[in-house]
This record gives structure tokens, C-alpha cells and sequence, in this order.
């Protein structure tokens, strides 16, 4: 997979992209990032990316012409062109498995105050992280590439997906480590028990008991 990035705040992906399981994707091959900033799409003599709105009130409002002629100039036929906006749909773990199928990403991280409505007719899909408003698209953008990559071939056991919170609708159940015996909260019995298949049973109800405490909601949903 090949990701490119369109952001007015390139450094903000520095860390990101060198650090951890991203870090390792990106050496090992398993996914392209790369991070363009907007501003060098600018024709204008200052580079000027936004402007007033019309109508006044808003503030800055992102112009359309750097944004569509960055979008064209990466876009190809298999391209899936993604905005970061809290009017998008909810991102989930349905919606990363979805995005793990397509071969080029272009994700456009929005600013300021908004960004001119005629941007919306270049873009496939809109995405929001929650019911929140950041400063900006590029944290928003920063959580669907981390929850893609990591869904990608080769980049994390395939074991690690099949348990984990938000698969089967069931969130995780808990894990211990050594010692066994902490400050008096001692690791269940059934875990120390080498007996697979009660380890499994146990996993499981304590996967549904949580699920049923936590997020009952997941256990309604049908996606
Ligand atoms: N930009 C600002 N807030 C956002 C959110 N909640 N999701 C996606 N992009 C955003």
C-alpha cells in the first residue's frame, strides 16, 4: 500500500512515520508514507493557501486550487482520495479493514476554520475520528494510517488480530505478566493451569462479560 499525505504541517508526521510498528512497516516494505505539504502547491507569490470566506464570519477558509491540484497531481485510477473532517463517517475497526483493500490512499488533512465547500466534489470519502473537534486533521489522519498499517500483511501477527478488541464485536480480554503475585492481585488460577481449552473458555467469557459491562452496544450492532 502507498500513502500520501497532504497537510499543511508536514513535521507533525516526523516521529510518526520513524517510530515503532509504522516505523518497521515503512523499512520492511510492507506500506509507502509519504508527507506533501500543501503549501508547495501554491501558486501564489507567498504561498498563500487560504483565505477569507465569503460571507465573512468562518475566518480562514482552505482554497480549493492547492487542494485539487495536489489531489490531481498523486491521483491515479486506483486511488481512494480521503478527507479528515468531523462531519465524515465515524472511523472504525469495520472502516480500517475496508481501507486495507485499496492500493493508494491520498489523505487530505483540513485546517483552519473549514476548506472550501468545492473541495468536497474531488474527495471519495469523508472520515471523522469521534464526536470532537481537533485543530486539524493531521492526529485524525495519523489514527486511520495506524489502524490501517497495522492491519497490512506481514506487519503484525496474524494471531494478534483474531483476539483483539472490537473483532467479533467483543473487546479483548485481560492479560497478565510476571509477577505473579502483585501487591496481593495474583494472576487467575486458569492462566498458570497449562490447560489450553479452560484457557480459551475463560478467555472467552471474560471477553463477553467485559463487552456486556463496557460496551453492550457492540454486542447490538450488526456491522
Ligand atoms: N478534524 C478536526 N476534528 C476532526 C475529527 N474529529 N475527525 C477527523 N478530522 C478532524
Amino acid at each position: 500500500m502507498k500513502i500520501d499525505v497532504l497537510t499543511l504541517f508536514p513535521s507533525m508526521f516526523d516521529d510518526f512515520i520513524k517510530t515503532s510498528i509504522i516505523g518497521r512497516a515503512i523499512s520492511d516494505n510492507k506500506v509507502i508514507i509519504n508527507v506533501h505539504n500543501i503549501r508547495d502547491f501554491s501558486k501564489d507569490p507567498h504561498k498563500r493557501v487560504d483565505d477569507y470566506g465569503f460571507g465573512g464570519g468562518q475566518g480562514m477558509v482552505l482554497m480549493p486550487e492547492p487542494i485539487f491540484d495536489a489531489i490531481e497531481h498523486f491521483k491515479k485510477s486506483d486511488s481512494l482520495v480521503i478527507m479528515m473532517t468531523p462531519q465524515g463517517v465515524l472511523h472504525n475497526q469495520k472502516t480500517a479493514y475496508e481501507l486495507t483493500k485499496y492500493n493508494h490512499l491520498i489523505i487530505v488533512c483540513g485546517h483552519y476554520e473549514g476548506f472550501d465547500e468545492r473541495i468536497r466534489s474531488i474527495i471519495d470519502l469523508e472520515i471523522s475520528i469521534g464526536d470532537y473537534v481537533l485543530t486539524g486533521g493531521e492526529i485524525p489522519s495519523m489514527v486511520v494510517i495506524d489502524s490501517v498499517v497495522r492491519l497490512l500483511d506481514g506487519v503484525i501477527k496474524k494471531d494478534s488480530h483474531v483476539n483483539e478488541s472490537f473483532n467479533n464485536s467483543l473487546l479483548d480480554y485481560p492479560v497478565y505478566t510476571k509477577p505473579q503475585d502483585f501487591r496481593g492481585m495474583k494472576v487467575p488460577e486458569v492462566l498458570l493451569s497449562g490447560h489450553h481449552e479452560n484457557i480459551r473458555k475463560w478467555r472467552e467469557e471474560e471477553s463477553i462479560n467485559r463487552t456486556l459491562n463496557r460496551r453492550p452496544d457492540l454486542l447490538e450492532r450488526d456491522d
